[in-house]
């Protein structure tokens, strides 16, 4: 694989909101995205996480937690989600983060995550990350007990027929970037 394979398919996913209600995806799909974003790297390789793959009648019910006060309505359309749940780091991770005054637990799920979408668009599908979620809401649809953190969860589709990749809009790389020597 080269770079510019790496950078075409960075700028194809984007974030998708206008879904196929009609086209579902496979459970196999769905396990192969899952198993690969399970594949990231993490502090202490700790793994501080779990996913929760959710297709079929539940999705209608899911979508409920991503909508507060008319939020993200086209998660209504998605025909499968993906529920990041939070889990806890192991002792040397968890150690560090408190020693290094970092915070690698959310740190590991957001590069997870970030695994799942790209390995997701890798595959053909489309994908947006919900953080505009009600975890109580999410618990309850799903029967989580209330211990249970949802940092965010993944709507996951194929998307509408006509939906355009859009360009993306950046900071300029002079003021996120810079080169020490
Ligand atoms: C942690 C996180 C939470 C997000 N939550 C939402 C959300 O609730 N609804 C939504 O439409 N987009 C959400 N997004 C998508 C961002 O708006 C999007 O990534 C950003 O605008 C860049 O666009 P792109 O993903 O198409 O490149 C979220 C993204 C991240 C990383």
């Amino acid at each position: 694989m080269e770079l510019k394979d790496i950078e075409q398919l960075y700028l194809h996913r984007q974030s998708c909101r206008a879904f196929d209600p009609d086209r579902p995806v496979s459970d196999e799909l769905l396990t192969e995205i899952c198993r690969l974003a399970l594949l990231a790297p993490s502090a202490c390789n700790s793994q501080p996480w779990k996913l929760l793959a959710v297709t079929g009648e539940k999705t209608k019910e899911l979508a409920a937690g991503v909508q507060d006060l008319g939020m993200n309505k086209f998660a209504s359309d998605a025909p499968a989600f993906v529920v990041v749940l939070e889990g806890t780091g192991n002792l040397s991770a968890t150690v560090g983060s408190r020693f290094k005054n970092t915070d690698f637990l959310h740190n590991d799920i957001g590069i997870m995550t970030a695994h799942l979408v790209l390995a997701a668009d890798a595959a053909g599908l489309s994908t947006c990350i919900l953080g505009w979620r009600s975890e109580k809401k999410l618990r309850e649809i799903l029967g989580l007990p209330e211990k249970v953190r949802i940092p965010h969860i993944v709507a996951v589709g194929y998307a509408a027929e006509g939906y355009e990749i859009r360009k993306k809009k950046r900071k300029p790389l002079e003021d996120t970037f810079s080169l020490i020597r």
